[in-house]
């Protein structure tokens, strides 16, 4: 089990580097609904379904949340089974390569406990399928042997709450998107969001911060609150180094863009993308898969990491025949828009 959590995890480490980073990931996480910050409607909706539960003393319907990488949707599943004070079990769509896998993980479920499935979107068809009866009606088709001499035995199983999660609900498919019973999708954060959660996780790493460096960090992390306690953590560092006892907001952005990171919160990656589509492709659109090529990036993480903060600072923009570049990426790359002047 402890397993399948640390392949869940597994990008954050890629993104941060050591365990020890992922450790303190991990401390950081909200562990009760009101420590989790924003997604307003979302948690609103939460609440109402979770005490319901409470109250009826059944549990939770399936849950699924949605959205970009970092957003908190692990953090939320952690939080569905601390508040109704439930077992909760993590595994991940990759990991349950056979439905003996799944099996196995549902025959060992507790009344009322919570089964979470990361990146529920890559579970195999033929797993998928071991999961429609369990989720509809709590049963669990067992096939023995092989062959001529098979047979399917059929095991009950406890009342339980599925959480999947996905960065994407288009890729979840539509049986399995229905027998869930609540969708939460969450969506990037504002800015005012990232900074109380700047100033809460600081706390929690004993770190001296004013609000002006939190509304630093804040500002260029993205919407996302992973990418802030990550920012956090190196201009912590920075501000070790150089003997700081407080980061404000001069030594946050001398940290940061030290660390590569710019005023609008786009790193390297971010910055290449606007560039290859200003000079290289010069405001023709670029498929997904072409800037996927050219980048050296799988096209998933391109859309599911990239593209959600570009497209809504206004960055970039969608079209049925590519991506294009706006006015806005021209400007912040310092070159002038084809067919204008520096806009
Ligand atoms: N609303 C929030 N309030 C405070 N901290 C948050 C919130 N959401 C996320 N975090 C922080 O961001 C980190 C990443 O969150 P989490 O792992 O839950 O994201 P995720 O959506 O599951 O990401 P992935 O898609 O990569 O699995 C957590 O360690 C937690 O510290
Ligand atoms: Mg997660």
């Amino acid at each position: 089990m402890r397993r399948e959590v640390d392949l869940a995890d597994e990008r954050a480490v890629a993104a941060d580097g050591t365990d020890a980073e992922r450790h303190v990931e991990t401390s950081l996480r909200p562990t009760r609904l009101s420590d989790f910050v924003g997604q307003r409607e979302l948690v609103g909706h939460l609440g109402i379904v979770l005490g319901a539960a409470r109250t009826l003393g059944h549990s939770v319907d399936h849950l699924l949340f949605a959205g970009p990488p970092g957003l908190g949707k692990t953090s939320l599943a952690a939080i569905v089974a601390t508040e109704l004070n439930v077992g909760l079990r993590v595994t991940s769509g990759p990991v349950l390569t056979r439905p003996g896998d799944l099996a196995a993980q549902l025959s060992d479920l507790e009344e009322h406990d919570v089964l979470f499935i990361d990146e529920i979107h890559r579970l195999p068809r033929a797993v998928e399928e071991v999961l429609y009866p369990a989720m509809e009606d709590h049963r669990l088709d067992v096939l023995l042997g092989r062959g001529p001499t098979a047979r399917s035995i059929r095991m009950e199983l406890p009342d339980f709450t599925l959480i999947g999660a996905t960065t994407r609900t288009g890729l979840v498919a539509s049986p399995l998107r229905d027998r869930f019973g609540f969708v939460g999708q969450l969506d990037l954060y504002e800015v005012d969001e990232l900074e109380r959660i700047v100033e809460r996780s600081a706390s929690l790493l004993a770190v001296t911060i004013t609000s002006g460096g939190a509304a630093v960090i804040a500002r260029r992390s993205r919407g996302t609150p992973r990418i802030a306690n990550r920012l956090l953590r190196r201009v912590r560092d920075f501000a070790t180094v150089s003997g700081a006892h407080e980061v404000d907001d001069a030594l946050a952005s001398e940290a940061l863009t030290l660390f590569g990171v710019d005023e609008r919160g786009l790193d390297k990656m971010d910055r290449r993308i606007l560039e290859l589509l200003c000079r290289q492709f010069r405001g023709q659109p670029v498929g997904l898969l072409t800037l996927a090529h050219a980048l050296g990036e799988e096209p998933a993480t391109l859309e599911d990491a990239y593209e959600p903060y570009l497209l809504r600072s206004g960055l970039l923009v969608r079209t049925p025949r590519g991506r294009i570049a706006t006015d806005a990426a021209y400007r912040h790359v310092g070159i002038s828009a084809p067919g204008g002047g520096l806009v």
